[in-house]
């Protein structure tokens, strides 16, 4: 008896215990539901009051298939869950959008793009704003429809995946973001590539494969990013940029295919990545300062200007 009673108040102990460490955080989670504090966040967040009612109504109601040992997988939203299939021949857009929902409502929610599976979106803007820590993670493929012909026809054509009005948000993964855009390339109104080796008039206009517009304190690192049918990727108006570890690779002759374009931000730094495209290596336009490259291999294309 003594001793089912130290153990009971041992179990009181830890769950008061579990309580305060959450509490000394102050993270801003699902408090429906059971959790263990599993990594550290990742700034000192803001002490916001955390009323259950204004952590995501839009999270679906379902479990989720990851393992409920582990101790993240409030955070984790694999595409899967929300429909994704993964075969790279559906259209998973609608999935993905779903994912990005439930993940920008919870503090630190990881968007999963798990690995072994090649999931084809149409361009989408995945926007903000998002609880801080936001994480999209591609350790699978992600692959842009193959072509013009293949781009619905109700979609831009200047662009594939935006990331909106974001803060402190990650793009990054073990994974391959593919572009398809040999066809793009093959238009007859890009250079040389007209019938008789000369450009023909004409809409030209191809996406940019991956742009950041109006966001802070981003990170991308990790992923392969290949064959963009334009640019690769794109920041525009956005203060804190970290890129880490990125290949970028399109064929040589590729048109328009600049690496890394930076325009009307700050403080962006480019480091250990390799970068090699048929066009700029990494391009800095206007209104932008305090850019820092280092570690940055390029080649073939025309170089960091
Ligand atoms: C929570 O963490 C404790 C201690 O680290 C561990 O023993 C327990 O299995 C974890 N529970 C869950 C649901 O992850
Ligand atoms: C992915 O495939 C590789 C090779 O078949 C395998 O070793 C790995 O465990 C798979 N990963 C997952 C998450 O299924
Ligand atoms: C992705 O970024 C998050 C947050 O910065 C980090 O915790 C995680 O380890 C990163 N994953 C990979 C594969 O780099």
């Amino acid at each position: 008896m003594e001793f089912i009673h130290g153990l009971y108040i041992l179990l009181i102990t830890l769950t008061l215990f579990n309580h305060n460490l959450i509490n000394v955080e102050g993270r801003n989670h699902l408090h429906t539901k059971k959790k263990n504090i599993s990594t550290p966040a990742p700034s000192e967040s803001s002490n916001e009051p955390t009323s259950p009612s204004n952590s995501s109504p839009s999270v679906p109601s379902d479990p989720y298939p990851n393992d409920p040992q582990d101790p993240s997988s409030d955070c984790i939203f694999d595409v899967r869950s929300f429909g994704a299939i993964g075969d790279g021949s559906c259209d998973d857009t609608l999935a993905f959008k779903k994912a990005w929902k439930a993940a920008c409502a919870v503090e630190s929610g990881v968007l999963l793009v798990p690995e072994n599976y090649t999931f084809k979106i149409t361009s989408t803007i995945f926007s903000g704003p998002c609880k801080p820590g936001l994480v999209f993670q591609v350790d699978g493929m992600l692959m842009a429809p193959d072509g013009p012909d293949s781009w619905p026809e109700a979609d831009s054509r200047n662009q594939w995946l935006v990331f909106y009005k974001l803060d402190q948000m990650s793009l990054n993964g073990t994974g391959t973001i593919e572009g398809n855009g040999d066809q793009w390339w093959d238009l007859p109104c890009k250079p040389h590539r007209g019938p008789d080796g000369k450009t023909t008039l004409g809409p030209c206009s191809s996406p940019t494969m991956i742009r950041f517009f109006m966001s802070s304190n981003l990170m991308v690192s990790g992923l392969k990013i290949q064959n963009s049918p334009q640019f690769h990727m794109k920041f525009d108006v956005c203060q804190g940029v970290m890129i880490n570890m990125l290949s970028i690779s399109a064929p040589k002759l590729s048109p328009n295919t600049d690496g890394i374009h930076v325009e009307n931000s700050q403080d962006v730094g480019i480091y250990n990545s390799l970068i090699s495209n048929g066009d700029d290596c990494i391009s800095i336009g206007p209104g932008t300062s305090n850019v820092e490259i280092a570690g940055v291999t390029c080649g073939p294309s025309h170089g960091i200007r």
